[in-house]
């Protein structure tokens, strides 16, 4: 119980008052966590399906990342990339020696600064080879996410985060996610340097890329010369039950960026790059203050070495297996999801014509109901627990997801 001594209204009244108004977070204060609980200002504890957006891939206060940190924090907090310190140039070498297809490492704060220095990567070969600003094309896809400055906005093929942000930077062009018939289309037009994909897209509604579609893409890149790049913030660090999602795939990709979990709960990004692009950016091309900060790399190991055990990539499939089972007992009671899809703990529910745009309403029932749980879109309900989630927290959970879709199912039986 928190012994916290402030009225959670009082506090929740100075987010309205003073944040920018870009959020609508539940009128809860989370306070505490440990494994994949977390609890509230009051006392009241939550089964966490949703962790922090598909970051505490750790859970709560793992002692090995509490430890990483405490000790770092009294050593050096902060040291800038003027000046080596050991944390970052071990993460490095470490990410290297977990990713075949890596050579370099750029390390950064979060995952748009990780798709924004890949970005800017991509610009600056094709610009190496002679090709003009024209042909300088990023092929992204419908219903991505690749983040929230102005080029990962743009990449990110959804309207509803860029409208009223324009003039947009050029050079992109959208294809439909998993049609290849269209990416070839866009490779026809000319100009292409890059594809870059997420192997599972997450907020656009946990949809994956089709068996293949990744050897696709992997083939037309090499066939027109133009690089592939994976967006792995969301799906990578063990999510799908491998480090990295593309394994699942038997691709080699030139660039890959994590974010997230990377960090498990500490904020960092990282671009990872093979040796096709491993020098292009060279003194002064790019930049970050903050990125690689010593900090964050002692966590970002530890989360590392842990996420990439046996033990937590095995305990991925097994919970995925049984959470699975368990939405397809729930469906089966309540007829509400037109289908379960996604990847290893990376879940998405998807509603029914019948309760489209209805997942913000489920979530508010959950909360109420001690479940902590995500959308993707007004139409899933998204599942991304901690990946060392245990067998009892997915009963609870579940159990709490029933009670939760026992009284949606109520409340519509009423209006009907
Ligand atoms: C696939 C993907 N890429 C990029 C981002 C942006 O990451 P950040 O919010 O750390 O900037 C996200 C965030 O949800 C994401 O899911």
């Amino acid at each position: 119980m928190s012994s916290h001594p402030v009225e959670p209204s009082e506090l929740i009244g100075l987010g309205k008052r003073y944040w920018l108004s870009v959020y609508r977070p539940r009128d809860v204060i989370l306070d505490h966590g440990k494994g994949a609980r977390v609890w509230d200002s009051e006392g009241r504890d939550y089964v966490d399906f949703g962790a922090g957006i598909a970051v505490n891939a750790l859970g709560h206060q793992d002692p090995d990342l509490v430890e990483a940190l405490v000790t770092q924090a009294h050593k050096l907090w902060h040291a800038s990339n003027v000046f080596y310190s050991e944390p970052p140039l071990r993460l490095a070498e470490e990410l290297v020696e977990h990713a075949p297809f890596a050579e370099r490492v750029f390390l950064c704060n979060s995952g748009t600064e990780a798709n924004e220095a890949a970005i800017k990567l991509v610009r600056k070969w094709a610009a190496g080879q002679g090709r003009a600003p024209e042909n300088r094309v990023i092929v992204t896809f419908k219903g991505s996410f690749h983040g929230r400055t102005l080029a990962s906005v743009t990449a990110t093929a959804q309207p509803k985060y860029q409208e009223g942000y324009e003039p947009l930077p050029g050079g992109f062009r959208y294809a439909p996610f998993n049609d290849v018939a269209a990416l070839e289309e866009a490779f026809a037009q000319g100009g292409v340097a890059a594809v870059m994909l997420e192997p599972v897209q997450g907020e656009g509604g946990v949809m994956p890329a089709d068996p293949g579609f990744l050897k696709k893409v992997r083939e037309l890149c090499d066939a027109h010369d133009a690089l592939m790049v994976l967006d792995e913030i969301q799906c990578g660090m063990g999510r799908t039950g491998t480090l990295f999602a593309h394994t699942h795939d038997h691709v080699t990709p030139d660039i890959v960026t994590l974010a997230k979990a990377l960090g498990a709960g500490f904020p960092i990004g990282a671009m990872l790059v093979g040796p096709k692009v491993a020098d292009v950016m060279q003194f002064g091309a790019h930049g970050t203050t903050f990125g690689g900060n010593p900090m964050a790399a002692a966590v970002a190991r530890v989360a590392l070495r842990k996420i990439a055990s046996p033990e937590v990539l095995l305990n991925v499939e097994r919970q995925a297996n049984d959470i699975r089972k368990g939405l397809d007992k729930l469906n089966h009671e309540f007829h509400l999801f037109s289908e379960v899809r996604g990847r290893g703990l990376m879940l998405g529910a998807v509603l029914d014509a019948a309760h489209q745009g209805r997942a913000g309403e489920i979530l508010d029932i959950a909360a109420a109901h001690g479940l902590l749980i995500l959308q993707a879109g007004p139409d899933v309900l998204r599942i991304v627990p901690p990946l060392t989630i245990t067998d009892e927290e997915v009963a609870e959970g579940l159990h709490r997801l029933h009670a939760t879709l026992a009284e949606f199912a109520a409340k519509q039986a009423k209006v009907a």
